[in-house]
C-alpha cells in the first residue's frame, strides 16, 4: 500500500482523537506481517502522565487481536504543519514487533524512513 493511502489512514484515525487538553490529535495506522490494517488514536488523560499515544493505542490492538510481527506504522499529527515524528516511547514499542518502516505525515507529503534509522540500537530483551 503506497505511503499516500498509509496517510489518509492515518489522518481519517486521527479524527478520532480524544485530546482535549494539547487539542493536538494524532492518527496511527499499523500494518501488520500479513497486511492486517489496525487504527489508533491518542487518549489523553487529565492525569497527563496516563495519556496513550496513537501509535501505542494501535500497536496495542493489533498485538490485543493476536499480530506479532509489524511491518508498517504511519503517523499523522492532524494540528500542526510540521512533521510529526512518533515520541521515543513509540518508537521502542516499535522495536519489541519488529517494525521495518515508518511514514510521517509532512505538509510537503508523506516522509518513509526505516525503524532503524529513527531509533538505532533500540532495547531488545535477549
Ligand atoms: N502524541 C502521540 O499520539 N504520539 C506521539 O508520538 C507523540 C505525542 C500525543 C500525546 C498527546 O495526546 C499529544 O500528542 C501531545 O503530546
Amino acid at each position: 500500500m503506497s505511503a499516500e493511502e498509509l496517510i489518509a489512514e492515518a489522518r481519517a484515525a486521527a479524527a478520532n482523537a480524544y485530546a482535549p487538553y494539547s487539542r493536538f490529535r494524532v492518527g496511527a495506522v499499523v500494518v501488520d506481517e500479513n497486511g492486517n490494517h489496525y487504527a489508533g488514536a491518542n487518549v489523553e488523560n487529565s492525569a497527563y502522565g496516563s495519556t496513550i499515544c496513537a501509535e501505542g493505542a494501535a500497536i496495542a490492538r493489533a498485538v490485543s487481536q493476536g499480530a506479532r510481527r509489524l511491518d508498517t506504522v504511519a503517523v499523522s499529527c492532524l494540528d500542526s504543519d510540521e512533521a510529526g515524528y512518533p515520541c521515543g516511547n513509540c518508537r521502542q514499542l516499535m522495536v519489541e514487533f519488529g517494525v521495518r518502516r515508518v511514514v510521517v505525515d509532512a505538509p510537503d507529503g508523506p516522509r518513509e524512513h526505516a525503524l532503524a534509522e529513527l531509533i538505532p540500537f533500540g532495547f531488545r530483551f535477549h
